[in-house]
């Protein structure tokens, strides 16, 4: 039986946030599109929080500007507050993602708020996003480990994703920040999470620093989880979360999920290409273990 998995593509957010060089905004237009175009429904685009905050991705703006949209696909953006909705929205954002953690030390560090406080701040996002018609997407850091806080209780986890569904949100991606997490735990974790939450308004979010990310997802996909969160060529990492390396590689993840038999509508071989592309773009090889086995010979 061939079943769905929602890949959720955050390279242009999640993996451009954390280059050390600024990436032209055109790049980044040609990423988006590029992506779009290998089959995805979904691929967050940028985020608008603080320029003081994260200059990697002060371009917002322009880039929602240049790009063109491919009908019936999704191009979610982040925003921490009613400044970065307002911007969002002049913009010409209908999809948007706010962000809070499951460790009250790791967010003093992200976004300057405890974990009330952002949700004291997403209140009025969503009250207007409503009003708006516009999606939002909740994410939960940390649900593994927290590198300022160290263990965060699965409880924790619970209660800030209940939250956010309760607010509106509908899907709640659970992220690994630090890549800490073994199949055990995420499944544990996500087995309670989904007590309060449904399954199907669930996504998984896995960083590979630790080599455990397929793994996680594995679980989590036996689990019933049926959205993964991932970037091409293993980009990403939040500047605020001392350690994190990339996000697990989406063509690993496609890779994978197409040897299971599961649909996800993305083309690998045109998905290894942008992994390519991508990794010249940014001067060094790619970080997925199938773009590598996939190399075209010039980049071999
Ligand atoms: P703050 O300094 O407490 O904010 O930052 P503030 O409200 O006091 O405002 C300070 C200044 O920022 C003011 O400007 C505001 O106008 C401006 P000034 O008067 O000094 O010139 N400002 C803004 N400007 C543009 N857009 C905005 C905005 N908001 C305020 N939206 C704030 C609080 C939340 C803004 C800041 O901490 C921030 O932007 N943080 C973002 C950090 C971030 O993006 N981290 C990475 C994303 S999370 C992640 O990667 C994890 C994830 O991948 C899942 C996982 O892996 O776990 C999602
Ligand atoms: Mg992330």
């Amino acid at each position: 039986m061939s079943e769905h998995v929602r890949v959720v593509e955050v390279s242009p957010r999640d993996g451009l946030q954390n280059e050390k060089a600024i990436v032209p905004s055109a790049i980044k237009i040609e990423l988006i599109e590029r992506l779009a175009a290998c089959g995805y429904d979904t691929v967050e685009a940028t985020s608008f929080v603080s320029p003081k905050w994260v200059p990697q991705l002060a371009d917002a703006e322009a880039v929602l500007a240049g790009l063109t949209r491919k009908p019936g696909v999704r191009y979610p953006v982040l925003v921490p507050n009613l400044q970065g909705y307002l911007r969002a929205r002049l913009a010409g954002a209908s999809d948007i993602a706010v962000f809070t953690a499951a460790s009250e030390a790791f967010n003093h560090r992200n976004i300057n708020a405890s974990i009330d406080e952002s949700i004291v701040r997403f209140e009025p996002v969503l009250a207007q996003a409503r009003v708006d018609g516009v999606r939002v997407r909740g994410y939960v850091s940390t649900v593994l480990g927290c590198p300022y806080q160290g263990e965060v209780p699965v409880a924790d986890v619970v209660r800030v994703a209940a939250r956010l569904f309760e607010l509106g949100c509908a899907e709640i991606s659970l992220g690994d920040t630090i890549g800490v997490g073994t199949p055990g735990r995420a499944r544990a974790m996500l087995r309670a999470v989904a007590a309060a939450v449904p399954m199907s308004a669930l996504a998984v979010h896995f960083h590979d620093t630790y080599g455990q990310a397929l793994a996680n997802i594995l679980a989590c996909l036996e689990e019933g989880v049926r959205v993964v969160d991932a970037a091409v060529a293993g980009t990403g990492g939040c500047p605020y979360a001392h350690g994190a390396s990339g996000n697990v590689a989406s063509e690993d993840v496609i890779y994978m999920l197409q040897g299971m038999g599961l649909e996800t509508g993305v083309d690998l071989d045109a998905l290894v290409a942008t992994g390519h592309w991508l990794a010249m773009q940014l001067g060094r090889p790619t970080g997925s273990r199938v773009g590598r086995a996939r190399a075209p010979e010039a980049v071999r």
